[in-house]
């Protein structure tokens, strides 16, 4: 049995595409799984088959926190904004890093190295506030301790990420 590319999956739904309501979702959400993000030429496709004017599909795409309009950075880092971390910090947390690397949560820089994203819980509550930056996970973070963190990775884009201890949690 042979399993639909994301591709084909894109493709499929831009054609079945009838104009229901809430269809042009999980049509981008298609778009975003095949691509990675929701590139232009992908609006200006769907924006050409299905006859939805591309300002009504930025709308809608830029309306909803889930989809993206850049690809993910080279690293995602991802705040931990649950209970836990909540109390021990997590907005000053988060804060430092939009800060620190010019960007919002949800946002890509534009350089594309960072991506910021808020997550429920990384699973290591003990250690908050906590955060993850691709699969190293860094707790007890201050806003200085997380500066230095960050700013090793600025530096070190390209090569292996920080040397800085990071800590290791088991789930
Ligand atoms: S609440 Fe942040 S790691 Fe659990």
């Amino acid at each position: 049995m042979t399993t639909a590319t994301s591709k084909e999956k894109f493709s499929y739904r831009v054609w079945r595409y009838n104009g229901a309501p809430g269809e042009l979702i999980p049509l981008l959400q298609s778009a975003q799984e095949h691509f990675g993000y929701i590139p232009r030429r992908a609006i200006n496709y769907i924006s050409g088959v299905t006859g939805i004017p591309e300002s009504d599909i930025y709308g809608v795409i830029t309306f909803y926190s889930q989809f993206r309009l850049r690809p993910m950075g080279k690293y995602v880092v991802r705040a931990c904004a649950g209970t836990a971390c909540h109390v021990s910090g997590a907005k000053m947390i988060i804060e430092t890093i939009e800060d620190e690397l010019g960007i919002e949560v949800g946002d890509t820089s534009e350089d594309g190295m960072f991506t910021l994203n808020t997550v429920a819980c990384i699973g290591c509550c003990s250690l908050a506030p906590v955060i993850m930056i691709n699969d190293e996970t860094y707790g007890r973070l201050t806003p200085a301790s997380l500066r230095k963190l960050l700013r090793k990775y600025i530096r070190k884009v390209g090569e292996t990420a920080a040397s800085i201890e990071n800590v290791s949690c088991a789930k």
